[in-house]
């Protein structure tokens, strides 16, 4: 393919470098002339692992050239991948100028390339090229792409994107310093495509890559990108202060880190990575609270574990909150133990819910069929007796009974018994804490609220 890379830092000056490589003739736009001159001289405007042979040799080939000429650059070019720096302001927020410039340039030429290109077509009866795709490879937050990139790029073109122009968002995963290597064995492909033509075109790019392709809508591929730094930047954090507290304790951190890394199931899996509701229960909280107890005794400032149960009281405090939005007043909720399939109370977080809503004069009634007063015993009975001392009234005996009552439903556990009996429609309000089996198709009706969509 004929691929225009705007911008060569570390991300465009990787992908055009790599694309080259692969066989496609790739010309790079860059507005800084320094690093135009450097690559057409063959020379690598970034220091990383390879790329400066790599560099070398497709410039040597011709595949790969560079210029300051945007409307050159999108002329000899069939897709644009941009890849123009997205720093931070100076508040934290995301600079989008380069992008927005970037677009209205590609826009621009785009236009005068239509216009050329129909007066050839009716002096030559000659057929039209194909749509331009253009590619957004820079992180940018959810939403940029389609609520500021493509009305900039529709005014400049003159056209509608998804028909005239493709448009797509194509995060870039590669680590610097081994980003040549891992262009060409990424850890995914994601492509966010307006519509499914701008998505062929950017998996055209990359035919013959290995690695697993997600095709999304835009703002999921831009939100994607997000996801996987904020969560790398907590796992060193995680790592950081862990260690910092065992060394402090005396314990070998990197004995605990390989051990609490083997496991599979629970640790570095899937398990506990989605959204829902908050946690609970007789461990975690209390665990939590006595190691960052433990840290602070020792002087070690643990930022990241010291925050995570005021995070997870804020979550709850959302559910509060959707609640208030409501209106309503009679309120009724599924699930009372702090996970399914026992009986065991101890802070659970539907606990601490159903006492919020209580505390503020909600008219409550609680179904879960695990959990009937007369059956709770011990430690789980004093602690509802403390915790909840009203609970015996707000214990209902069926599903029917708080469907009967509700004017909002709280729905915190997937009990099967609970899933069948709830309604569909504008009444009761569901109020969904657990990401219900059917909460896509629940999601368009007018009487359903995600905690966490
Ligand atoms: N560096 C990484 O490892 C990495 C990894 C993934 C994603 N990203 C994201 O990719 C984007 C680019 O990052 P980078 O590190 O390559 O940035 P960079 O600052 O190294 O390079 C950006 C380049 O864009 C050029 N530029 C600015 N405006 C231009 C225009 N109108 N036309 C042509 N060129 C223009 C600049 O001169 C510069 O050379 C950012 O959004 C970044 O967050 C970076």
């Amino acid at each position: 393919m004929r691929v225009s890379v705007f911008g060569l830092g570390y991300v465009g000056c990787v992908s055009a470098a790599c694309l080259a490589g692969m066989g496609h003739e790739v010309v790079g736009v860059d507005v800084n002339q320094v690093k135009v001159d450097l690559v057409n001289d063959g020379k690598a405007p970034v220091v990383e692992e390879r790329i400066g042979e790599l560099i070398a040799e497709v410039v040597r080939t011709g595949a790969l050239r560079a210029t300051a000429d945007v409307r050159e650059a999108v002329m000899d070019s069939d897709i644009s991948l941009v890849c123009v720096g997205t720093p931070s302001e100076p508040n934290g927020s995301l600079c989008t100028t380069y992008l927005e410039r970037v677009t209205e340039q590609i826009g621009a030429a785009l236009a005068e390339r239509a216009a050329l290109a129909e007066e050839a077509a009716l002096a030559e009866g000659a057929r039209q090229r194909g749509r331009h795709t253009v590619v957004f490879r820079s992180t940018m937050l959810p939403g940029t792409c389609l609520n500021l990139l493509v009305p900039i790029l529709e005014k400049f073109v003159g056209g509608t994107a998804g028909v005239d122009v493709g448009v797509a968002v194509n995060p870039e995963f590669l680590r610097e310093g081994t980003s040549v290597r891992d262009f060409f064995d990424p850890p995914k492909t994601v492509v966010g495509e307006l519509d499914p033509a701008s998505g062929d075109a950017v998996l055209a790019l990359y035919e013959g890559v290995p690695g697993e392709v997600f095709r999304v809508p835009v703002p999921t591929a831009e939100a994607i990108k997000y996801a996987d730094n904020a969560f790398h930047g907590l796992k060193i954090g995680f790592a950081n202060e862990l260690g910092a507290v065992c060394q402090a304790l005396g314990v070998d951190s990197h004995q605990v880190m390989d051990v609490f890394l083997a496991d599979r199931k629970l640790n570095i899996s899937p398990a506990y990575l989605r959204p829902g509701f908050a946690f609970g229960g007789s461990c975690l909280p209390k665990d939590l609270r006595s190691l960052v107890h433990a840290a602070q005794r020792a002087d070690v400032s643990v930022p990241i574990l010291s925050h995570v149960l005021p995070s997870n009281s804020d979550h709850l405090q959302r559910a509060v909150e959707l609640v208030e939005r409501t209106g309503k007043r009679r309120a009724g909720l599924f699930g009372l133990s702090f996970k399914p399939g026992t009986d065991d109370l101890r802070e659970s977080p539907l606990v601490e819910l159903a006492e919020r809503l209580f505390g503020k004069g909600y008219d409550l009634k609680i179904y879960d069929a695990n959990v009937s007063l007369s059956r709770l015993l011990g430690a789980n009975r004093e602690y509802i007796e403390n915790r909840l001392p009203h609970l015996a009234q707000l214990l209902a005996d069926s599903v029917e009974e708080v469907l009967d009552h509700a004017e909002v439903c709280l729905v915190g556990t997937r009990d099967p018994a609970v899933l069948a009996a709830l309604p569909h429609g504008e009444a009761p309000v569901i109020i969904d804490l657990v990401h219900l089996p059917d909460a896509d198709a629940r999601r368009a009706e007018p009487g359903y609220v995600g905690l966490a969509w």
